[in-house]
């Protein structure tokens, strides 16, 4: 770039910042540094006093060394979801030395609550999405990793939990027949059965979970029968939809759409998981294989550790990417599923006619399928039951589009 250009760059990009900092409260970005665990742990128990209705803070369980595995829900209402409302998540640190995700979230939390009700957007994301942040599932890997250090390899300290394992190797893999929650998570790590349990019983739609060392965005399947172990793609039934979520997330990063980062190029930023190389056990397979959620992992930063100085730049590029994706939750078909005498049927299974990917209802009735606009043919049913009607189904972009279905009892054989 010649000089002139560079000056001009400079008068716009502050031009620029100086209206965003006007219009909402970006103030917890300063002094760039990386919050461990104990000013977390203080953080999100003073957002949640400060910020009693929107947020909630939860522990999922204890890490090997008996840190919180703490969660965030925000949420105009939190605690007291509505009927319908979808639940999302965010998840980042998994790999503890991958810890630019973990800072993103702390400032999402921290721009959503000091935000609500000051900012359309942010006000609009939080009265109807159920939300739910992660910083840092694998705590104490985080505390074991040192800052600045960009590489510390497969294996290295850092990355695992406190017992050696790498928690995105840990999940049940695609062929996982055992159904039985607590025979799928015996000799299972601490993280690993915390999050199964959340990913199993809480009915959420959508999430991303954060990594470092690439910069792209990586969907399902990242497991795969065949027997090469990268550059052949394992399609889900789901593929175009999550190529889609996929582009939604890395086309609003002005590093990651270029698609070439790290020394590799991916089109668009975006890769399926087995053709950049094959993985088993992996959290995102788990949470389409073994549940209703649809989740993509969103690498970061080349560097996996950098240092602070760099975040505020991280939450720049990312925040139009973090906020586009949380609204992709609101895309397809959500409604209820009930009876005859109208009481909600749990665990019905809601069936896209030509896409081989169920979904079922929450305790309350309530299913969400994630569809890209068009039109579509779609039933409920469930054992004991004659399957619903057949409805015709039109997603437009940029709206849900609500469909019940009533399931009436077989009669029974006399
Ligand atoms: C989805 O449900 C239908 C109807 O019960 C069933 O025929 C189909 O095999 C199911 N698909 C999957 C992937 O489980
Ligand atoms: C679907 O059911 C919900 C919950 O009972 C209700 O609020 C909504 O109006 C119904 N929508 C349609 C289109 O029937
Ligand atoms: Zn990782």
């Amino acid at each position: 770039m010649r000089p002139k250009a560079i000056i001009w760059t400079l008068v716009l990009v502050n031009l620029c910042e100086s209206r965003s900092i006007g219009s909402v409260d970006e103030s917890f970005l300063q002094p760039p540094h990386y919050h461990h665990y104990n000013e977390l742990t203080n953080l999100l128990k003073k957002l949640e006093a400060e910020h009693p209705k929107l947020a909630r803070l939860k522990s999922l369980g204890r890490s090997v060394k008996n840190r919180e595995l703490w969660t965030l829900e925000i949420h105009k209402d939190a605690g007291n979801r509505k009927l319908l409302t979808p639940m999302f998540k965010y998840v980042a640190n998994m790999h503890g030395d991958e810890t630019v995700g973990r800072q993103l979230l702390i400032y999402l939390a921290q721009y959503l609550l000091h935000n609500y009700g000051k900012d359309d957007r942010v006000t609009e994301l939080v009265d109807s999405i159920d939300i739910h942040l992660m910083p840092s599932m694998n705590p104490d890997g985080f505390e074991n990793s040192q800052e600045g250090f960009c590489e510390t390899g497969d294996g290295g300290v850092g990355r695992v939990n406190e017992n050696s394992f790498d928690l995105n190797r840990d999940f049940p893999n695609k062929e996982h027949e055992e159904s039985v929650f607590d025979q799928m998570t015996a000799y299972r790590q601490p993280e690993t059965a915390a999050l199964m349990r959340w990913i199993l019983f809480e009915p959420f739609v959508l999430s991303a979970n954060f990594h470092g060392g690439a910069v792209l965005v990586n969907y399902p399947f990242d497991d795969s029968n065949h027997w090469r172990s990268f550059g052949v793609e394992s399609k889900t039934p789901d593929d175009a939809l999550f190529r889609r979520l996929a582009s939604t997330y890395a086309q609003a990063h002005p590093q990651m759409r270029s698609g070439d980062s790290c020394h590799e190029h991916f089109d668009g930023g975006i890769t399926n998981g087995a053709f950049w190389y094959r993985l088993v056990g992996g959290m995102q397979d788990f949470n389409y294989v073994h549940s209703n959620c649809f989740e993509v992992t969103v690498e970061l930063s080349c560097c996996k550790f950098p240092i602070g100085h760099v975040l505020p730049q991280h939450w720049k590029n990312n925040k139009e990417a973090l906020l586009n994706y949380m609204g992709a939750v609101h895309w397809g078909v959500k409604g209820v599923v009930v009876d005859g005498s109208n009481k909600a049927v749990f665990r019905a299974v809601v069936v896209v006619v030509g896409i081989d990917h169920n979904v079922t209802t929450s305790t309350r009735g309530e299913f969400w399928r994630l569809l890209l606009p068009g039109e579509y043919e779609m039933y409920a049913t469930v054992y004991g039951f004659l399957p619903s009607h057949r409805a015709q189904v039109v997603v437009e972009s940029g709206r849900t589009t609500v469909q019940n279905f009533t399931l009436h009892k077989l009669p029974s054989k006399k």
